[in-house]
């Protein structure tokens, strides 16, 4: 691993084929990727994410068990299940849902990574098994901050430079402006003695745009979530359109390949002799 771009807003990219190939990792603090983490923790089957609400509303059509959530001006959508507090996906609802979700900026990056080789999501709740993952991939990424209408945002830049500042601990990584100025932001607004700290976080959030702007629309506890350091240490990873956790697409591609095996046994077993075709 030689060096870890940080984009600090998606407008920088143009072009989904960008990154293509790609390992990526998608920071929406306030609030699309802590929600997304919660409710698979929360045992939500998957998420779609989708480009815009027509879209969810058609795949919701052709979806079983499935829930339309997001927002939109940081409040549930006309005619959604769910909006996009965290603490609305609690277990009763969404057990073995299909969320599928439409938000203003962390579906839309989520969505740009579509071509990505691995593409993960990040915020502080999970931030310490994102590290664990990307140093178990030992490749370079991109940290795509999803930031607030294709601009910057404060939360989402001082995430991505806690995950820069522990990703360089004992390496020597080529660094441009965004990840100086990352690092840098993060070490002033969310570290205390080189410790990460949920009381500065808060404070972070309090101070931030989209962080009063949450409050002002009584989303203050979803402030409190956001900033509870490695509550969820999982890892959501989007792939072919959907965000599942590691374990659960490992699990059902060891399921696929028992499968395989089974019916390839199956065939020989009737003893006909004819070309097994790979089902
Ligand atoms: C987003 O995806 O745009 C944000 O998460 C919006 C929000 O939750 O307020």
């Amino acid at each position: 691993m030689k060096r870890i771009d940080i984009l600090l807003t998606q407008s920088l990219i143009q072009d989904d084929l960008v990154l293509k190939d790609k390992n990526v990792i998608i920071l929406d603090v306030l609030r699309a990727t802590t929600t997304m983490t919660i409710a698979l923790a929360n045992g939500a089957k998957e998420i779609i994410p989708t480009e815009n609400i027509a879209t969810a509303v058609r795949v919701a059509k052709g979806s079983k068990n499935s829930m339309l959530c997001g927002e939109r001006n940081g409040k549930i959508v006309d005619g959604f299940n769910l909006g996009n507090s965290p603490g609305e996906y609690t277990p009763e609802v969404v057990k073995d849902k299909a969320l599928i979700f439409s938000t203003t900026n962390g579906t839309l990056a989520i969505i740009k990574s579509k071509f990505a080789k691995n593409c993960v999501l990040c915020s502080f709740v999970n931030i310490s098994a994102i590290v664990d993952y990307v140093n178990s991939i030992n490749e370079d990424f991109t940290i795509i901050c999803s930031g607030k209408l294709n601009d910057f945002c404060l939360e989402d830049a001082v995430c991505a430079g806690m995950l820069l500042s522990r990703l360089s601990a004992g390496r020597t990584l080529e660094m441009r402006d965004s990840e100086i100025a990352a690092i840098n932001l993060c070490n002033d607004l969310a570290m205390l003695l080189n410790v990460p700290s949920k009381e500065k976080i808060l404070r972070l959030f309090h101070m931030s745009e989209h962080g009063k702007y949450l409050t002002s629309i009584g989303f203050e506890k979803d402030l409190e979530i956001s900033a509870e350091i490695d509550s969820y240490p999982f890892i959501p990873v989007f792939q072919s359109g959907v965000v599942k956790f590691k374990e659960q697409f490992e699990g059902e591609s060891t399921q696929k390949s028992k499968m395989k095996r089974v019916n390839i046994g199956i065939k020989r077993e009737d003893g006909k002799k004819e070309k097994i075709s790979e089902s």
